[in-house]
C-alpha cells in the first residue's frame, strides 16, 4: 500500500474532487493546498494590500493561521472561509499571490508537515516536485483547457454564482500562464509521475484507476 499520494495538475482538472474522493476511499487525509493558497489571497485581499509590497506580505504572514478539517471546511485565524475563499475575486487574484516567494516559503513546511502526519492525498501544483518528492505515487491529472472551464463554470452555476464561460476560461488559461511560468515551483509534470488525461473519464473512473495504483 502507497501513504503518500501526490496529485498535480491545472485549474479545473477535477483535482480537489478526486482527491478528496480518493482520500475518503482509502481513509487517508485529505490536503488541499490550493485552499491554502487562497485563504492566504483571502486575507490579504481583506488588509487591502498591494502585493507588489513584498515587505508587507512578509510581515502580514506571520498573522495567519489556516486549519483545514478533515471535512474538507478551511478556517483563516478561526473564521470559516470555506465558501469565501472560491468566489471569482480570489479565483483572479490567487496566481499572482501563490508566485510570490514569500507566501510559497510560508506554506511550504506547513504542507509538507501535514501531508506526512499520516497517510495522505495531496493536492497541488507543486506536490510532486517540491512539497513531496519522494511522494509513493505521483499523478499528473489534466483535461483539456476548455473542459476544465466547463467544469468550473458548471460548479460556479450551481452555488448560484453567475459568471459568462468565456470569462472562466479566460481566467483558467491566465491561471495556467501564471502557474506555469512562475520561477518559483512552477507547474509542471513532476520525475515519475503518471499523467492522467481526465476529458473523456468520468470521476468515478479517474478515482478508480488511482485508487488501483495506490494497492499495487
Ligand atoms: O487548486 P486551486 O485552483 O484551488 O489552486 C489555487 C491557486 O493556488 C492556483 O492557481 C495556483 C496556486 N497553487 C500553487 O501555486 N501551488 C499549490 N501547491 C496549490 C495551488
Amino acid at each position: 500500500m502507497k501513504k503518500t499520494i501526490a496529485i498535480d495538475g491545472p485549474a479545473g482538472a477535477g483535482k480537489s474532487t478526486v482527491a478528496s474522493e480518493l482520500a475518503a476511499r482509502l481513509g487517508y487525509l485529505y490536503v488541499d493546498t490550493g485552499a491554502m493558497y487562497r485563504a492566504v489571497t483571502l486575507f490579504l485581499i481583506l488588509k487591502g494590500v498591494d502585493i507588489q509590497n513584498r515587505k508587507l506580505v512578509q510581515e502580514l504572514l506571520d498573522e495567519v493561521e489556516i486549519e483545514l478539517t478533515e471535512e474538507g471546511r478551511v478556517f483563516l485565524n478561526g473564521k470559516e472561509v470555506t465558501r469565501e475563499i472560491r468566489t471569482p475575486l480570489v479565483d483572479q487574484m490567487v496566481s499572482p499571490v501563490a508566485a510570490l516567494k514569500e507566501v510559497r516559503r510560508f506554506l511550504r513546511t506547513k504542507q509538507r508537515n501535514l501531508a506526512l502526519s499520516r497517510p495522505s492525498v495531496t493536492e497541488g501544483r507543486d506536490i510532486g516536485t517540491v512539497i513531496l518528492p519522494d511522494a509513493d505515487l505521483k499523478i499528473f491529472l489534466t483535461a483539456s483547457p476548455e473542459i476544465r472551464a466547463r467544469r468550473r463554470w458548471l460548479q460556479l452555476k450551481e452555488r448560484g454564482q453567475k459568471i459568462d464561460y468565456k470569462l472562466v476560461l479566460r481566467n483558467i488559461l491566465e491561471r495556467d500562464y501564471i502557474d506555469s511560468n512562475r520561477s518559483e515551483a512552477p507547474l509542471k509534470m513532476p520525475e515519475g509521475a503518471l499523467l492522467i488525461d481526465s476529458s473523456f473519464l468520468s470521476k468515478e473512473q479517474v478515482v478508480d484507476l488511482i485508487y488501483n495504483l495506490v494497492r499495487q
